[in-house]
């Protein structure tokens, strides 16, 4: 990027520009560039297999494209490590939920704090009995994570004893723990019931409200979706096709095509 460009991204949580993606000669992601503004919900959507999560993981670290760049605010941070890219306070949940069913909620929620102080989390969390004053610290904002998605009375509770729909907020908690100023959610309602759902919803709404935190949010269901995020961008084969709100994507019925089409079913409920 240019100078010039740099200090516009600096308005941005996140800058991604022309990235690209290839799995063993496949392309993933086709020269994708997007923006998300401080405290910006914005949703990531599109047919199964279109790079979504590819998406996410060339963000978070866990990918390095095969070009483009991608910054966090003013920050370079194409080819950082997870971690690097993590201590920038971006925090992440996944779509498939890989908590160890053994561990309480409270040290679902400290695993969250180790990008933010090192010393001490891991003790805790492995339950050695050594406290100071950090992992007072720790402790105080893991209690703050798990009451902010409402499961601090189960803070002494394993993995195993949730239901799923308490196992996505407890993994929720985990990144809300570092105190992000973005955060990345994979299909946050995904397996959800409707009343689960609803809940989910409004929770994201007041966190964003409250934290300012920026969302990138991969999620099928429209509604949710609406409800949550200013901006849409929709990928289909790995190209963006659509980066705008919802209204205009309902007046673009070759966007919609992408979407009801193959993808119909997915949508169930969908308004749109
Ligand atoms: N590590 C990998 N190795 C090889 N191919 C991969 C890898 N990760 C993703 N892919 C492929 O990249 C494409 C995009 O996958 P991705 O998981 O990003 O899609 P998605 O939009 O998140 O889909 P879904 O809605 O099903 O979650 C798919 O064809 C997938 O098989
Ligand atoms: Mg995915």
């Amino acid at each position: 990027m240019t100078d010039i460009a740099i200090d516009m991204a600096a308005a941005n949580a996140v800058t991604i520009t022309d990235i690209s993606m290839q799995f063993q000669g496949l392309v993933v992601l086709d020269g994708v560039s997007a923006t998300v503004e401080r405290g910006q919900a914005v949703a990531v959507i599109g047919p199964n297999g279109s790079g979504k999560t590819t998406l996410l993981n060339v963000i978070s670290g866990i990918y390095r494209p095969v070009s483009g760049t991608v910054h966090v605010g003013r920050e370079l941070v194409t080819g950082f490590r997870p971690h690097r890219v993590a201590q920038l306070r971006v925090g992440r949940t996944f779509q498939h939920l890989e908590l160890p069913k053994d561990l309480t909620l409270l040290r679902v929620a400290l695993l969250g704090r180790h990008t933010v102080i090192k010393r001490g989390v891991f003790s805790y969390a492995l339950g050695i009995p050594h406290f100071n004053s950090t992992e007072k610290v720790n402790r105080q904002a893991a209690m703050d994570a798990l009451r902010s998605v409402g499961l601090d009375h189960l803070a002494q509770h394993q993995v195993q004893d949730l239901s799923y729909g308490q196992a996505k907020r407890a993994d929720l908690a985990r990144a809300l723990a570092a105190d992000p100023t973005v955060l990345l959610l994979d299909e946050p309602a995904a397996g959800l019931n409707d009343q689960e759902r609803e809940e989910l919803l409004a929770l994201l709404q007041r966190i964003q409200k409250e934290r300012q935190v920026a969302l990138v949010v991969i999620e099928h269901d429209m509604s949710f979706v609406t409800g949550l995020c200013s901006k849409l961008v929709v990928l289909s084969s790995g190209r963006k096709i659509y980066d705008g709100d919802s209204t205009h994507l309902r007046q673009d019925p070759t966007v919609m095509q992408v979407l009801l089409g193959p993808a119909a079913q997915e949508f169930g409920t969908t308004t749109i």
